[in-house]
């Protein structure tokens, strides 16, 4: 906050030819972005690009947070198959205090009799943070940005509930160029009992805290994580948003318990005997983010407008269908990791072509063309009893008999006869 300085950034991206425009700013929001969001104009073939807090994307689909942002290999992967940003695993200073155990995932099947040869629907991991040395994924994140320098690639972070360190891990992550910060308020397991992650997403007054330090500090936009493990998630996007955040991304995954084993009486995911609560993804998941994207987006829509703001929606996509109704209820982007896990890194190209049958299929030719177009049809249940008993109301009036003479009809002359009759 106290120096201020801005420097704007121009660029071309290669991969579309569209003009890049980033401005950087050490000043409170929303000077930190220069541009709305908005999605580029493009004729004929419908156009996924999008541009978010000015950073231009060839489409809106993003490697979430998770093991397929862990390394340099499989970051420089997903943007040589197309992905339109990439989010890497979450980093912290002292990587030495992330332990992971194996196995830490668990999976649920659909299939008749429980067949372990089902679909998988679901997905449990106890993962942490990343465990490699904050120094080597710096080091990567440069690296990427030299050889991709018009590809966005966003860091995700978490520190402890300590100001200096945020401010460090803040000014560390910038300076190897990434293009926007996602900060992880909303991992549920492990890092909660540093008082990191969902511990901070769950306390809207320490979260405001901390989005105010890292707010203070940071000079590219900030995306703040939201957890869906909360009463009311619009509220926590509301103090990120409040507190200087530019955008937020939702959902992380969910406290679940996968199962416990009928033979061994032991829980899954199974270490040396014992388990703990983990977060759950993929496909299951897809309608509670559904509403609590929904939610967010109801919220923002209302109380921040459309300018500027931006929202990743998360949560079992593995279809462009399921992106294109997270963009329906107004999401910027769509973020994917678990479908990467079982897919690989070419699912962007599926999700690319299904998410353009859909733009065909209703003509629109942009993302912006359609972006919360389906919010509209939320209310209360308040609501959709008051409109049923109208619509109701309306059909028994009809049928009392017809307005006037002129709307008797040969095909329907019977029952309207039958509808004027008293008994
Ligand atoms: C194995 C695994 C590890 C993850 N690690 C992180 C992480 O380090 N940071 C983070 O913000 N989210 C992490 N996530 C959460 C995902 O980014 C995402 O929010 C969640 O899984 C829901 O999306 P999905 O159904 O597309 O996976 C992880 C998810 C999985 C499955």
């Amino acid at each position: 906050m106290a120096s201020f300085s801005l420097t704007q950034i121009r660029g071309r991206n290669s991969f579309t030819g569209v003009a890049l425009n980033r401005h950087r700013t050490s000043l409170a929001r929303p000077n930190r972005v220069g541009f709305k969001v908005f999605a580029s104009e493009n004729q004929g073939e419908p156009d996924l690009s999008v541009t978010v807090n000015g950073l231009h994307m060839p489409n809106p689909f993003v490697i979430g947070s998770g093991p397929p942002g862990t390394n340099y290999t499989v970051m420089k992967r997903a943007f040589d198959e197309g992905w339109g940003a990439v989010i890497a695993k979450t980093v912290s200073l002292d990587a030495a205090k992330v332990i992971n155990v194996t196995p830490r995932y668990a999976r649920l099947r659909v299939a008749a009799n429980g067949s372990p040869k089902g679909q998988i629907i679901g997905w449990e991991n106890i993962e942490l943070i990343s465990d490699r040395p904050l120094e080597t994924m710096l080091k990567e994140f440069k690296q990427l940005k030299e050889e991709y320098p018009d590809r966005i690639l966003i860091a995700s972070v978490m520190e402890e509930y300590n100001k200096a360190a945020w401010e460090e891990l803040i000014d560390r992550v910038e300076q190897t160029g990434v293009d926007a910060i996602e900060v992880n308020f909303s991992c549920p397991h492990g890092m909660p009992e540093r008082k990191m992650g969902a511990a901070v997403g769950q306390n809207c007054a320490l979260l405001e805290e901390v989005c105010g330090w890292i707010n203070s500090k940071a000079t590219v936009p900030v995306w703040g994580k939201m957890t869906p493990n909360i009463t009311d998630i619009s509220e926590a996007a509301r103090v990120s948003l409040r507190s200087g955040c530019e955008g937020v991304a939702a959902i992380n995954t969910i406290m679940s318990v996968m199962g416990i084993n009928l033979n061994t009486l032991h829980p899954e995911p199974c270490v040396e005997g014992y388990s703990t609560p983990g977060g759950y993804s993929a496909k299951a998941v897809h309608p509670i983010a559904l509403a609590k994207v929904m939610s967010i987006a109801k919220m923002m829509k209302s109380e921040f407008g459309d300018a500027d703001y931006s929202l990743s929606a998360i949560g079992g996509v593995e279809t462009g269908g399921d992106a294109a109704e997270f963009i329906l209820l107004g999401a910027n982007t769509v973020q994917v990791c678990t479908g990467v896990m079982m897919h690989g890194y070419g699912l962007v190209k599926t999700l690319c072509a299904e998410l353009k049958d859909f733009m065909k299929q209703h003509n629109f030719s942009s993302i912006e063309d359609f972006r919360g177009t389906s919010l509209q049809y939320f209310t209360t249940h308040t609501d959709l009893v008051r409109r049923q008993q109208e619509a109701i109301r309306q059909r028994k009036a009809i049928k009392k008999g017809l307005e006037s003479d002129k709307d008797w009809t040969g095909d329907g002359f019977v029952k309207e006869t039958e509808s004027m009759v008293s008994n």
